[in-house]
């Protein structure tokens, strides 16, 4: 295992303009996330498990691509290092061309505040916090001034649905509106990059499909888009390859951290 990399302070490297070394960059060529030889190791005593094996993708911007693969096979071990929530063991990833191993932890943060946002299955919203203050809390860390939270908040609950709802909490709705909420949450900063660890799986399968055809929206926004939005990206993981069949451009399938195959929709 690689250490995790000791960065200087990142107190000092504020307002820096050059924030990283040029060796931090590959040009992005269109792409939205690119991987180079991605690897994570788990030891275990005396075991090594390859979680990710040697990875090397590039996912284009405003794609839709989906990751099947048996449990087991490494899906969540990959996404949450494209999230920039784990360290690979080796290899790299590259993030709108910016390697995200040699971004200060300031970078890295505004990287996961603002430039990709994440659903997961178990829709991770804090119990005690209404819709509102849910989705609200990335703006607070993104230190988007306080007056015009509110209605980018609507905004965010109004494109999933859910617009009023607000002072509810998560206890009080169902799992298909938490998992709206959790999008919402998800896209309040308007990230560039989506990623959904088995958004459907604690779903049942016609709410699931509501979510997925969601989360397509956001990929595909239609006529009533801002004019100028940059397109997002999403990387969906799902059991359900009819589901992964009907929304994806691009199918992914993983077996033993490798890729097993591509299939072009
Ligand atoms: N923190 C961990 N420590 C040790 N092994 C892990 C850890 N996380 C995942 N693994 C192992 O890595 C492999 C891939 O896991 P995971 O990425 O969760 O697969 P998937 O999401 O496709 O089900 C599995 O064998 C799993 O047991
Ligand atoms: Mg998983």
């Amino acid at each position: 295992m690689t250490e995790p990399k000791t960065e200087p302070s990142t107190a000092s490297k504020i307002g820096s303009a050059t924030e990283s070394k040029t060796t931090s960059t590959l040009p992005a060529n269109g792409a939205a996330i690119r991987t180079k030889q991605l690897t994570r190791h788990y030891r275990l005593g005396d075991s090594v498990i390859r979680a990710v094996d040697g990875i090397t993708l590039d996912v284009h911007a405003g794609e839709f691509l989906a990751f099947l693969g048996a449990s087991g096979s490494g899906k969540s071990s990959l996404l949450n290092l494209l999230a920039g929530l784990d360290h690979p063991t080796s290899g790299a990833v590259f993030v709108l061309g910016r390697e995200l191993g040699r971004m200060t932890s300031l970078e890295l943060s505004r990287h996961r505040n603002q430039t990709i946002g994440i659903v997961f299955q178990s829709f991770n919203l804090l119990p005690r916090m209404t819709v509102m203050e849910n989705v609200e809390l990335p703006l607070r860390l993104a230190e988007v001034p306080r007056a015009s939270r509110p209605a980018r908040v609507k905004e965010a609950l109004e494109r999933v649905g859910l617009g009023e709802r607000l002072a509810h909490r998560p206890g009080e709705l169902s799992g298909g509106e938490q998992q709206r909420v959790a999008i919402a949450r998800a896209m309040v900063n308007r990230p560039r990059i989506l990623l959904a660890d088995e958004p459907t799986g604690n779903l049942d399968s016609n709410t699931g499909e509501e979510i997925l055809r969601l989360i397509s929206g956001i990929n595909r926004p239609s006529d009533h888009s801002s004019d100028g939005e940059e397109p997002t990206a999403v990387l969906v993981v799902t059991h359900e390859r009819a589901l992964a069949e009907h929304y994806a451009g691009r199918i992914v399938t993983l077996a033993d951290g490798r890729i097993e195959r591509i299939e072009q929709r």
